[in-house]
């Protein structure tokens, strides 16, 4: 996508992290439920490090992000964490922690081979105790067509935007969600721009049988914050079996 390249710079515009602030403690409190004593954790897909700005508050966050552009936003936002640029079905950190977090990046993969790469990659950053959390937009049995809009200013620049996220085969295991940016930019030029992104739709029990597959056992966590549409749900997964079937 564009937003993760080109107009990067732009992100804290669309999306600014003081609009996280709610979300971030009520998936801190889903963590402390599953696991009370997180130390260290890591974020796959951290982008512009919205919710780890409040996460890290409580625990030290690694970030780690495809894009190299996000990276850089992030490392303004949070100069006090490491950033690392990887793709999350192989990057290898080295290290283990007790939380891999996945907030709004886990939709970019479409396929169920590519979701397992990134859960075994994810067990793999994990130590004994460690659990997993994602956050993905939709399930199957929940997807509804959904418009959403936002931006704001800041000094002579703005962004605002509009999304529309549909279903044009529901046979199939994808979505599509079309973008239409409007900025302005230091010196007062508006301009517009399009995106364009395809998202992994899969139903609750697909995501059980891949979640087992690498050695996890699958929560689903009803949230529920201001302006969110529901019903949404966090996936809480901890740790059944190393993915050769040995049990911890
Ligand atoms: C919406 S942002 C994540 C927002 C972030 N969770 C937050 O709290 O601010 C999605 C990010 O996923 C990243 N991404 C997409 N595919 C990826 C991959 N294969 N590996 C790592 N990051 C990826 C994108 O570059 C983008 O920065």
């Amino acid at each position: 996508m564009k937003l993760y390249k080109e107009l990067a710079e732009w992100w804290p515009l669309m999306s600014p992290h003081t609009e996280y602030e709610e979300e971030a403690a009520l998936y801190l409190e889903l963590i402390r439920r599953y696991h009370a004593d997180v130390k260290a954790a890591v974020e796959f897909g951290s982008g512009g490090g919205n919710n780890a700005f409040y996460l890290k508050q409580r625990f030290s966050m690694t970030l780690t992000d495809l894009s190299a552009d996000m990276l850089k936003v992030s490392e303004r936002l949070n100069p006090d964490c490491e950033h690392v640029q990887g793709d999350m079905k192989k990057l290898d950190l080295g290290a283990t922690f007790d939380l891999v977090f996945i907030h709004d990046a886990i939709m970019y993969f479409t396929t169920k081979a590519e979701l397992l790469e990134v859960m075994v990659n994810a067990k793999k950053h994990l130590n004994e105790r460690g659990i997993l959390m994602i956050m993905t937009d939709h399930f199957k049995e929940t997807f509804k067509p959904v418009t959403d809009h936002g931006g704001i200013d800041a000094g002579k620049r703005g962004m605002r935007y509009l999304e529309w996220t549909y279903d044009s085969n529901p046979d199939d295991h994808v979505t599509e969600t079309e973008y239409a940016y409007i900025l302005r930019d230091e010196n007062g030029t508006v301009f517009r721009e399009y995106d364009r992104a395809e998202s992994g739709l899969f139903s609750m029990p697909e995501w059980e049988e891949i979640l087992a597959e690498a050695g996890f056992q699958a929560n689903f966590e009803r949230v529920e914050y201001t302006g969110l549409e529901g019903p949404y749900f966090a996936i809480v997964a901890t740790q059944t079996a190393d993915v050769d079937g040995t049990k911890n």
